[in-house]
C-alpha cells in the first residue's frame, strides 16, 4: 500500500500531513511512502529529509495523486485535487462533509474512498488519532501568543525601579481542548485568567489551571451526553450577556473558543461588549471560521475599532506554528493509518465505531448516515 503526501494548496497553509518522522515509522512497517516535492517546506521538512527517511519524491501533484492507494492530507480537497483523485483510492483530511455536502458528492462521483478527520469520535480509543484535538491544543496556545504580541500591555506582574506593573487580564470564553492550553498558556505568560463554559465540568478543569471561572446562572447543564456542549435556552443567553458584559469590559485580551458541534459558532461577545472595552484591548476569535463568537469579528481579518480595540479573525492559527502541528497530526494519522490497515492493506470494518465515525464515502458510495440521509433527500 502506498501512502502519498501532497503539498497542501490551501493558502497560508503551512502544516504537512506526514513528517519525515512518521515516514521513517510508516517505512519501518513496510508501507511505501511518496511525498510531492516542497510537500514539507513550510514545516521546515525538505525533501532530502523525507527521501532519507524513505519516502519517494514525486515532482508534481498530478504523479502524486496518480501513485497514491491512500492519499493523506490536512485540508479538505480542492475542486483540481478531487478532479486527480484516482478511482478506487482513499483519501484521509480534514473534510467537513456536513458543510459541504458538494465536495462529498464530488468525491464519491470519483469513485473513491473519503475518511474524515473531523468526524473522529472523541473517545479514549480513538483519543490517538484525534486531529481536532491536537490541532485545538496548539491554536490555543497560539491565540494567547498572537494576544500578547497584538497587546500594547505586558502581561506578567513586573515589579521593577520603574515603577509596579500589574499583570493583563486574560478571558477565555470556552474550556475545552483549545480554551484550556490557552488558559495554561496565559498563566505561563504570568497573566490574571478568567474563564466561562456552560459545560459545568469545565470548572474544575478552568480552577485546576489556577484560573477564575466565571459564575452564570444556568438553567441546566449545557453538556450532551457526549461531553460537547449544547445550545442554552435564550433565558440562560440573556443571563451569559449580563454576566460577560462586565468581564469582557475589564479583560486586556479576550480569547474566545466557544463551539457547537455542527451549528454556527455562538455569539458571546456582542459589539457592546466591545465597546465597553479599553483601549488597546485585543479580542482574538478562534471560532472565526465557524462565524465567529464575537459580532465584529470578520473570518481573516484584524479590525480595529474606533475606540482602539483590535478585534482577531485569524483562522487556522494551527498553521502559524508548523512543525509541531505537523508532527502531531502526522503522529494522529500514523495511529489512525495503523487501525484502519490488516496486513498493510486498507480494512475498513463498518462495525468498527472508528470506522462508522469517520468513513464519509465508500468506493464512490456515500456511506456516512447523516450524509446519506442528506444527500437521499436532495435527489429526491
Ligand atoms: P469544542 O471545540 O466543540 O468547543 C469548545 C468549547 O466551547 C467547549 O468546551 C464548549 O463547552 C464551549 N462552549 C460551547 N458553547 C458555549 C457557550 N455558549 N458559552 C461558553 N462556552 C461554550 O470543544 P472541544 O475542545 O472539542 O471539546 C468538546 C468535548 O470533548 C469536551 O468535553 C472535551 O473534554 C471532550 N474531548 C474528549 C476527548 C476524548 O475523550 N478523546 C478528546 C477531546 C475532547
Amino acid at each position: 500500500m502506498r501512502i502519498a503526501v501532497p503539498r497542501e494548496v490551501t493558502a497560508r497553509e503551512t502544516r504537512v500531513a506526514i513528517t519525515p518522522d512518521s515516514v521513517a515509522r510508516l517505512v519501518a512497517r513496510h508501507f511505501h511512502v511518496s511525498v510531492q516535492s516542497g510537500a514539507g517546506v513550510g514545516a521546515c521538512c525538505d525533501d532530502a529529509v523525507y527521501e532519507a527517511a524513505g519516502a519517494r519524491i514525486e515532482p508534481d501533484a498530478p504523479a502524486l495523486w496518480q501513485a497514491g492507494d491512500v492519499i493523506v492530507k490536512v485540508r479538505p480537497p480542492t475542486d483540481e485535487e478531487i478532479a486527480m483523485l484516482r478511482p478506487g483510492a482513499t483519501l484521509v483530511s480534514l473534510l467537513y462533509p456536513l458543510s459541504d455536502v458538494d465536495r462529498v458528492r464530488a468525491i464519491a462521483e470519483r469513485g473513491a474512498t473519503a475518511i474524515a478527520n473531523d468526524l473522529v469520535p472523541r473517545t479514549t480509543v480513538a483519543q490517538m488519532m484525534d486531529v481536532l484535538t491536537s490541532q485545538a491544543t496548539v491554536a490555543g496556545y497560539r491565540a494567547v501568543l498572537v494576544a500578547a504580541e497584538a497587546s500594547p500591555r505586558l502581561f506578567p506582574l513586573l515589579m521593577t525601579a520603574a515603577g509596579t506593573i500589574s499583570p493583563a487580564r486574560v478571558l477565555v470564553l470556552g474550556a475545552g481542548v483549545a480554551g484550556l492550553q490557552a488558559i495554561a498558556t496565559a498563566r505561563r505568560l504570568g497573566a490574571m485568567v478568567e474563564a466561562f463554559d456552560v459545560r459545568r465540568i469545565a470548572r474544575e478543569q478552568v480552577e485546576s489551571l489556577g484560573a477564575r471561572f466565571i459564575e452564570v446562572p444556568q438553567s441546566e447543564d449545557a453538556q450532551t451526553a457526549g461531553g460537547y456542549a449544547k445550545e442554552v435556552s435564550d433565558k440562560d443567553k440573556a443571563a451569559q450577556a449580563a454576566v460577560l458584559l462586565e468581564a469582557v469590559s475589564r479583560a486586556d485580551a479576550v480569547i474566545t473558543t466557544a463551539l457547537i458541534p455542527g451549528k454556527r459558532a455562538p455569539v458571546l461577545v456582542t459589539d457592546e461588549m466591545v465597546r465597553a472595552m479599553r483601549p488597546g484591548s485585543v479580542v482574538i476569535d478562534l471560532a472565526a471560521e465557524q462565524g465567529g463568537n464575537c459580532t465584529m469579528t470578520r473570518a481573516g481579518q484584524r479590525r480595529r475599532t474606533d475606540d482602539g480595540v483590535l478585534v482577531i479573525g485569524d483562522t487556522n492559527l494551527a498553521s502559524q506554528v508548523a512543525i509541531h502541528a505537523s508532527q502531531m497530526y502526522a503522529r494522529n494519522m500514523e495511529r489512525l493509518l495503523a487501525h484502519l490497515t490488516r496486513d498493510r492493506a486498507l480494512a475498513l470494518d463498518p462495525s468498527d465505531e472508528i470506522v462508522r465515525a469517520m468513513l464519509v464515502v465508500h468506493d464512490g458510495r456515500i456511506v456516512h448516515e447523516h450524509l446519506a440521509s442528506i444527500t437521499t433527500k436532495a435527489a429526491a
